[in-house]
C-alpha cells in the first residue's frame, strides 16, 4: 500500500556485530500490514552516514515513508535526530508527541527517546528508538496513519480538501 524504507543507526549492527532485530520486526511488521518494504540499510551511529542515506532515500523518491531505528537516546553516539534534523524540509511535530504519548502507556522511558519526524521533499522520516519493543510500539502509533500519509504523499501534489481521503476532507 505505501512504499517504507527502514534505516537502522547502530555501530554494533553497521559492523556486523549484533543482528538487526529491529529492523527485521519493522520489516515483518510493515510487510504484514500489506506495504512494500522499498529499502533497507544499517549504517553506524554517524550524522553524516545517516544524512547521506536519508537524503538518497527521498530524493530518488525511493520510499513515502522512512522509518529509522535507533540513535535516539540521549549518550553522545545518538545522533539520527540531528542528521534527520540535517536533511529535514519541514517539521512533523505531532508524530513524536503521539510517540512518546502511547510510549508512556507502557514505559516512563518513553520520553527519553529524541525522536523528530520530518518531510524532505515527498518523504515523511520518523525516527523510532533502537529497542525492538520501542519499534513495535512506535508502529501501533504509525500502522493506522500510513494509509492516509500514502495519499498524502504519493498522490496530487495539491492536498485537496475534495478528496476522498474517509476523513472528511482529511
Ligand atoms: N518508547 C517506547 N514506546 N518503548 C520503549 O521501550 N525505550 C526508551 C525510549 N523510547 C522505549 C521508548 C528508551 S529506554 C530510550 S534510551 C530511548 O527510547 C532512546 O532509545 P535509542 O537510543 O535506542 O534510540
Amino acid at each position: 500500500m505505501v512504499r517504507v524504507a527502514i534505516l537502522t543507526a547502530s555501530d554494533k549492527g553497521a559492523a556486523g556485530e549484533r543482528q538487526d532485530a529491529s529492523g527485521d520486526l519493522a520489516e515483518r511488521r510493515l510487510r504484514e500490514g500489506g506495504h512494500t518494504v522499498a529499502a533497507r540499510a544499517i549504517v553506524a551511529d554517524d550524522r553524516e552516514a545517516i544524512a547521506a542515506q536519508l537524503r538518497a532515500w527521498a530524493d530518488g523518491t525511493v520510499a513515502e515513508v522512512v522509518i529509522t531505528t535507533g540513535g535516539t537516546g540521549l549518550t553522545e553516539r545518538d545522533v539520527t535526530p540531528e542528521a534527520t534534523r540535517d536533511v529535514a524540509e519541514r517539521d512533523v511535530p505531532g508524530l513524536p508527541v503521539a510517540l512518546a504519548f502511547e510510549g508512556l502507556k507502557k514505559t516512563p522511558y518513553a520520553v527519553l527517546s529524541r525522536g523528530i519526524a520530518v518531510l524532505r521533499k515527498r518523504t515523511l522520516i520518523v525516527n523510532l528508538p533502537g529497542n525492538p519493543k520501542a519499534v513495535d510500539e512506535g508502529l501501533d502509533v504509525l500502522m493506522p496513519l500510513l494509509p492516509h500519509v500514502g495519499q498524502l504523499l504519493a498522490g496530487p501534489h495539491e492536498h485537496r480538501g475534495d478528496a476522498d481521503t474517509g476523513h472528511g476532507g482529511g
